[in-house]
C-alpha cells in the first residue's frame, strides 16, 4: 500500500533513507521536521506491505528555482526513490513515482523532473520505463573559497 509518510508513522522510512543516501541519519531529525512541517513543498511517500513493513520510499518537493530541462516554474522534482532489495522489480517504484505525480498535479505542477548519477544505469532504465526522457548530463564543480583575511 502506497501512503504518504507523517510525523507519526515515519519510523520505516528513516532505516531506508539511511540506505539510499548512507550518513543522512544525523541530518534526519531536521530534514523529517522541515518536510513535514511544510506539505505543500514537500512529499514523502511509503510503500508499507500486509505486515507493517516499509518496502520503499519516495521523496519530491515543489522547486522554484529553475530545474535544467525543465520549460514550466514551479516543477515538481524526484529528491529520492528507494526501494529495499528483497522487494525490487515488484512495480513498487512504479506506483511510488505514481503517487508523485499525482501529488504534482494536485500542487498544479504541469512536469515532474528528476536526477540519477552518470552511473546508475538502473535507475536510468527506470526513469525511460517510467515515461521521463532524459534532459541534460551535468557536472558538478566545486571551489574552495579561502577566508580572506584584512
Ligand atoms: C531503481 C529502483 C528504485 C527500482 O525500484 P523497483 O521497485 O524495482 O522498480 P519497478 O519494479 O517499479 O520497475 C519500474 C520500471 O523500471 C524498470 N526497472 C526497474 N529496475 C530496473 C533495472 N535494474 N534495470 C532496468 N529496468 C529497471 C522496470 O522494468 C519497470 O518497467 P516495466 O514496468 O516497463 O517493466 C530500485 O532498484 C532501487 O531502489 N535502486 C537503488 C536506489 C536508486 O538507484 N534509486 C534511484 C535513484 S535516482
Amino acid at each position: 500500500m502506497i501512503k504518504r509518510c507523517t510525523w507519526l508513522d515515519h519510523a520505516g522510512w528513516l532505516p531506508l533513507r539511511e540506505a539510499l543516501w548512507p550518513g543522512s541519519a544525523a541530518d534526519n531529525e531536521r530534514d523529517t521536521l522541515s518536510m513535514f512541517n511544510a506539505p505543500h513543498r514537500y512529499l514523502v511517500l511509503t510503500c508499507v506491505d500486509a505486515n507493517g513493513q516499509t518496502q520503499g520510499f519516495a521523496e519530491a518537493s515543489i522547486r522554484e528555482d529553475y530545474v535544467n530541462g525543465t520549460s514550466t516554474s514551479p516543477v515538481a522534482f524526484l529528491e529520492g526513490l528507494f526501494v529495499a532489495p528483497g522487494s525490487r522489480n515488484q512495480g513498487i517504484a512504479r506506483q511510488l513515482v505514481a503517487g508523485v505525480e499525482q501529488w504534482a498535479r494536485d500542487m498544479s505542477c504541469a512536469e515532474l523532473a528528476s536526477d540519477a548519477l552518470l552511473d546508475n544505469h538502473a535507475s536510468h532504465a527506470m526513469h525511460e520505463a517510467l515515461g521521463f526522457a532524459e534532459t541534460e548530463r551535468v557536472v558538478y564543480f566545486l571551489k574552495p573559497l579561502a577566508t580572506l583575511k584584512h
